[in-house]
């Protein structure tokens, strides 16, 4: 079995990420390890079904007690009902400061887990089990916790660092195609921001990634991996370059909230539309060229990712709704919008100063019905 470590190097908080085939058999060993003897896991129906009898075989075999709490799957469960829920039976579970909780799921999971840890007794320690793509490139590592509220996506939670990642590359094998695409948004999404030759790697390699368990998908979960641990070393709560990782999200969470957090659109889905628009705004300003935001586009498409509104389900929306939910961005500053764009495949930047009515006009073209190719200027 080969199994890689990566260290995310935080002063009194740091944590390795271990990735590859078989980790999750080993969960047990390295829990004895960190010298915690009782865990309180947090799964899905979905994931549990399949992966939680290999966790909890290999607590058993390395004599760490354990419970469980099974939740509803989905992006519904990241609400204060659910968190009130969980807190509730890890209380009632008598968790203790010296236990950890186990994420074992995919972002869903690991945000609402994530949270739940950092406020029972002011904060318990633990430990990332991400079993999707996009939760072992992006939401396991790096501490950002959160749930939804109406108001928008993730506004409510924490950082707290979990002091653990064990990324199970074989526990992908049972995730739904659909659900493997829009974990490549995110893969892509890191060569976007800042490596040309990563993004066309990726590109080149897509069917190997999205359809085998092979080194390819390895490579790209650790290269991933690595790319947002010097991130979160670098800025870890966001005061400025983290921002980057944010590439495509300030459209993407509108388009989530517009979708209702219903599944109609997964959040890698989005964000795969939300990097072509920040591509195609930053063409339209001049930034980058049209050609790049093109390549975007079909970098997106061959993989089988939708790359406008229109490709996605019905939004109804109109843009002055969309932008006012784009408003509630955690980026936002002094009400004015703070995006993400590109000088080119590789080379995004924070852009603080953009032109409200580009925005506006982008999205006009974006959500006008097919045929009507009346261009606001
Ligand atoms: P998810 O957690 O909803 O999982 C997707 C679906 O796959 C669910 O139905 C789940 O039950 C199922 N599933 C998970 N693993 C499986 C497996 N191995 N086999 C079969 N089914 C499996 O979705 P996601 O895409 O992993 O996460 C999306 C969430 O992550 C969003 O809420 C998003 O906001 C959040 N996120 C957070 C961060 C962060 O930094 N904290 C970053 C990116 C995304
Ligand atoms: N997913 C973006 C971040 O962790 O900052």
């Amino acid at each position: 079995m080969s199994v890689e470590r990566l260290r995310v190097d935080l002063a009194g908080r740091a944590y390795d990420i271990v990735v590859g085939a078989g980790v999750l058999a080993r969960a047990g060993e390295e829990i004895a390890a960190l010298k915690r003897r009782r865990v309180f896991i947090v799964s899905d129906d979905h994931v549990a079904r399949r992966h939680l009898a290999t966790l909890t075989s290999s607590l058993d075999r390395a004599g760490v007690t354990h419970e469980a709490a099974i939740l509803p799957p989905g992006e519904a469960s990241k609400s204060f009902g659910v968190l009130e829920q969980l807190t509730g039976q890890m209380l009632d579970a008598n968790v203790e400061r010296g236990d950890l909780v186990v994420a074992l799921g995919g972002g869903v999971i690991g945000d609402l887990a994530g949270f739940a840890a950092g406020i029972v007794k002011r904060g318990l320690d633990y430990i990332q089990m991400p079993t999707t793509l996009l939760a072992q490139v992006d939401s396991s590592v790096g501490g950002k916790t959160a749930i939804d509220v109406p108001q928008g996506k993730n506004l409510i939670g924490l950082f707290h660092q979990p002091c653990l990642v064990l990324a199970d590359t074989a526990v992908l094998d049972t995730l739904p195609a659909r659900e493997m695409k829009a974990g490549f948004a995110e893969v892509l999404k890191y060569g976007l921001i800042g490596d040309k030759a990563f993004a066309e790697w990726v590109a080149g390699n897509a069917p190997a990634i999205l359809t085998t368990s092979g080194p390819e998908r390895t490579k790209a979960i650790l290269t991933s991996c690595r790319m947002k641990a010097r991130v979160v070393e670098a800025d870890e709560r966001e005061a400025g370059q983290r921002a980057l990782l944010n590439l495509g999200h300030t459209f993407a969470h509108a388009i989530e909230a517009c979708a209702g957090y219903s599944g109609k659109v997964l959040h890698g889905e989005a964000v795969a539309a939300g990097c072509c628009l920040a591509f195609d705004l930053s063409a339209r300003l001049g930034l980058c060229a049209g050609e790049d935001a093109a390549r975007v586009r079909q970098w997106f498409a061959a993989a089988g990712l939708a790359t406008s509104l229109k490709d996605l389900p019905e939004l109804g929306t109109t843009e002055d709704d969309f932008v006012e939910l784009m408003r509630q961005d955690k980026k936002a500053q002094g009400g004015k919008l703070v995006l993400i764009l590109a000088r080119g495949i590789g080379q995004a930047f924070v852009a603080r100063d953009v032109d409200e009515g580009a925005i506006r006009s982008l999205l006009h073209d974006a959500l006008a019905p097919s045929g009507d190719t009346h261009k606001r200027s």
